[in-house]
């Protein structure tokens, strides 16, 4: 590991997918739950699948293979693909392709369910004379200082900082990530994340840490998560796409929060128990204050008008 600050950007791509880094040694499963855990979430990508008669599925930055280990038994007659730098999870169907490269060309549905959020950015603050400065980073231990200063035409265009300790990072690179993989797809490509939009910007950003299911100091030492929130409308108008909250696209796709009618506990009380357990997915993933603010970037390339809520 560097012992000297380097920028945020450098360390933070080490951290998660440098030989040692948090990706490539640990699962995202093992650290914290996100949509891709909950059942029904899979039961919404097969039916867009089904909706839009996907031939494809690829799932980028699939972590554990969760999201495709369900889709082998909805969607059997659908080619499955993830996308992922870390190997092939043991277990893992073997109709399921699996490796590090996007394919050139996705006939189907193409999803990213938390990836842009890891995609590594820089990170900027504005100095006490008022001069934003690309922050730097101790490795070892997250101290922090600041370094040259720093200009790009996303900020000014997307996040434009000004008074002393603000902060941004700028998502450039997330937009052109999400911008190439959307070229590849003919169908509908969905990046799902936590995000921003330009009227409600972090002042301080949102650059985090996360293990074991906890929030922990910001260090970039690859035995933690590092993430930030997504610029969501940059990334939008980077592909084309449209912005939808979680909740309202599930819904969209039929996934329905309401309980079973108590009666059915008496008349049939396994099925009353199974449509109990759904509501309780579907509330998940449709909370607000949790996934269902999540942002769905939704480009239609085929011109399906799926999703149109
Ligand atoms: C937060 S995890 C999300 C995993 C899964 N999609 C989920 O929702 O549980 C982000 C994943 O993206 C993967 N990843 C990051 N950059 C990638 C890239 N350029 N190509 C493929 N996978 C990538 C990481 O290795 C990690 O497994």
């Amino acid at each position: 590991m560097l012992d000297r600050p380097v920028p945020w950007r450098d360390a933070w791509e080490r951290a998660l997918y440098g030989d040692a880094g948090f990706f490539r040694t640990s699962r995202p499963g093992d650290h914290f739950r996100t949509s891709a855990h909950v059942g029904l979430f899979a039961e919404a990508v097969a039916e867009l699948a089904r909706r839009t008669s996907a031939a494809t599925v690829v799932d980028v930055g699939a972590g554990g293979g969760e999201l495709l280990t369900a889709l082998d038994a909805l969607l059997p007659g659908t080619e499955l693909v993830g996308v992922e730098l870390a190997g092939r999870p043991d277990g893992l169907p073997d109709r399921i392709t699996w490796g590090p490269e996007l394919p050139d060309r996705v006939e189907g549905v193409l999803i990213a369910n938390e990836w842009l959020d890891n995609v590594p950015c820089p990170v900027v603050e504005v100095d006490d004379d008022g001069v934003v400065r690309e922050v730097l980073v101790d490795p070892r231990t997250g101290r922090e200082s600041l370094g040259e200063p720093y200009d790009s035409r996303w900020l000014g265009t997307w996040w434009p900082v000004a008074g002393p300790g603000r902060r941004a990072e700028d998502g450039q690179a997330r937009d052109a990530a999400w911008a190439d993989a959307v070229s590849r797809v003919h169908g509908t490509a969905i990046a799902i994340d936590y995000g921003h939009v330009r009227d409600d910007r972090p002042l301080f950003g949102s650059l985090r840490s996360y293990a074991g299911g906890r929030e922990a100091d910001v260090v970039p030492d690859g035995s933690r998560d590092v993430t930030a929130h997504v610029a969501v409308d940059a990334v939008a108008a980077a592909c084309g796409g449209r912005l939808v909250r979680q909740r309202d696209a599930l819904a969209v796709l039929g996934v329905d929060g309401s309980r079973p009618p108590i009666d059915r506990a008496r008349s049939d009380p396994a099925g009353y128990l199974r449509a109990l357990n759904r509501a309780g997915e579907a509330g998940e993933l449709r909370a607000r204050g949790g996934l269902g603010d999540f942002w769905w970037i939704i480009a239609d390339t085929a011109g399906h008008g799926t999703l149109a809520t």
